[in-house]
């Protein structure tokens, strides 16, 4: 079992998945043996549980302005961005184009490339230096045909924050189904629905359950179910649902964060890792969500790195958790137009609750493990210069 942090790991990885909170894990064990009734059953426990998910939906539904009926109960942000892009197609066959950005999760461009081999045409918007989508280049690519035009609101590798809104209001002008992976902004920052009409969220990444999430849905959005069965979540979604995971997620929502001390902290590791010579912030600096910290050591390998941090209780990540099984170069700071001996050296770091204490432990180790890997690197990083 690898290292919690109740036996002293300092766990920085809290973009691939959170510790579920422990409030969240008592309210959800009663769905568990007291009330594990199935919403479909007309039984009085049957009947109770349809209750609670209707509760649950309703409590989801006022934290983010929408109204219950436009929430759709999913196994969380992969299954939410299948259903919005092949649910709209689907719903729409008249349209035929689709507008997606290149720094999205792999479960959008995966799912674009699908629709590419069944005739859609899709355009991959560019992003700047700074890991951000101009709303201007996705304007100019609308067209008549154009479905949906789907950007994510904070990127999952550099926590840049795209301008979702303003390519929303864009979208509602010209008629555009606009649809953002919300998965890592969810409740850190805010989001106004006015003109976006599809959503994605998941539970693991902001302390609920694992395979949990929801498609909001706004009303009048033509879509159709991409898994077929009993009809549940008004036909959109078929299966039994996962009703402990959906009582964690509405619970989780009651708990309070405090981003402005994540921030700063995040801000002193910045500053810590800044003294290092030869490296380097990936993103804007400013247009970041405040957890994150996405860093470059000139010439070494970010693998090793992260593998000699974790012998020492620090768990980091060294870029998207489903990409850092293949040892693949990053697509994301691919597209920033990072130099390769900068890539290779990369590592996320992304916050929760940390004391001062620990991150200046983070800093040190890191310090520490970079010097020794550039001793043996064959890529020499001197006096501000690369040789
Ligand atoms: C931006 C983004 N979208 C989608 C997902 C997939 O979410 P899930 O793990 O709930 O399927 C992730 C998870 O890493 C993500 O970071």
């Amino acid at each position: 079992m690898s290292r919690g942090i109740e036996v002293g790991g300092i766990y920085l990885d809290n973009a691939a998945t959170t510790r579920v909170d422990e409030g969240v894990v008592k309210k959800v064990s009663e769905f568990f043996t007291k009330n594990y009734g199935n919403a479909s059953s007309q039984h009085s426990i049957g009947r109770e549980a349809k209750e609670e998910l209707e509760k649950a939906r309703s409590e989801i539904a006022k934290f983010i302005g929408a109204e219950a009926s436009e929430i759709v109960f999913t196994s969380g942000g992969t299954e939410s961005n299948n259903l919005a892009l092949k649910g709209l197609a689907l719903a729409n066959p008249e349209k035929k184009h689709i507008i997606t950005s290149v720094i999205e999760h792999p479960c959008i461009l995966e799912t674009c490339k699908v629709l590419e081999k069944q005739g859609y045409k899709v355009n991959y918007v560019g992003v700047g230096k700074d890991g951000i989508v101009d709303a201007k280049d996705v304007e100019r690519k609308i067209r008549k045909d154009t479905l949906v035009v789907s950007v994510m609101h904070v990127n999952n590798e550099i926590g840049t924050i795209q301008p979702v809104e303003e390519i929303a209001e864009i979208c509602k002008k010209k008629g555009v189904y606009f649809h953002t992976d919300a998965v890592q902004g969810f409740t850190k920052i805010n989001l106004d629905l006015k003109n976006i009409d599809l959503m994605s969220v998941s539970g693991h990444k902001i302390h609920a359950p694992k395979g949990v999430g929801f498609l909001y849905v706004k009303k009048g959005t033509k879509i159709s179910a991409i898994i077929n069965g009993g009809g549940q979540e008004s036909g959109l979604r078929s299966g039994t649902e996962n009703i402990p995971g959906i009582i964690g997620l509405a619970e989780v929502l009651k708990k309070k964060i405090d981003k402005k001390k994540i921030e700063k902290i995040r801000d002193r590791i910045v500053r810590g890792l800044l003294e290092i010579p030869g490296t380097k912030i990936n993103g804007s600096r400013d247009n970041r969500i405040y957890n994150n910290i996405h860093v470059s050591f000139y010439g070494i390998e970010g693998e090793s790195l992260m593998l000699m941090l974790d012998s020492e209780g620090i768990c980091v990540s060294t870029g998207s958790a489903c990409a850092s099984t293949k040892l693949k170069e990053s697509y994301v700071l691919k597209a920033l137009g990072i130099e390769e001996l900068y890539i290779h050296g990369s590592l996320r770091l992304t916050l929760d609750e940390i004391t001062v204490e620990e991150a200046d432990f983070v800093v040190e180790k890191i310090a520490e493990k970079v010097m020794k890997l550039r001793e043996i690197s064959p890529f020499k990083f001197e006096k501000g210069e690369m040789k």
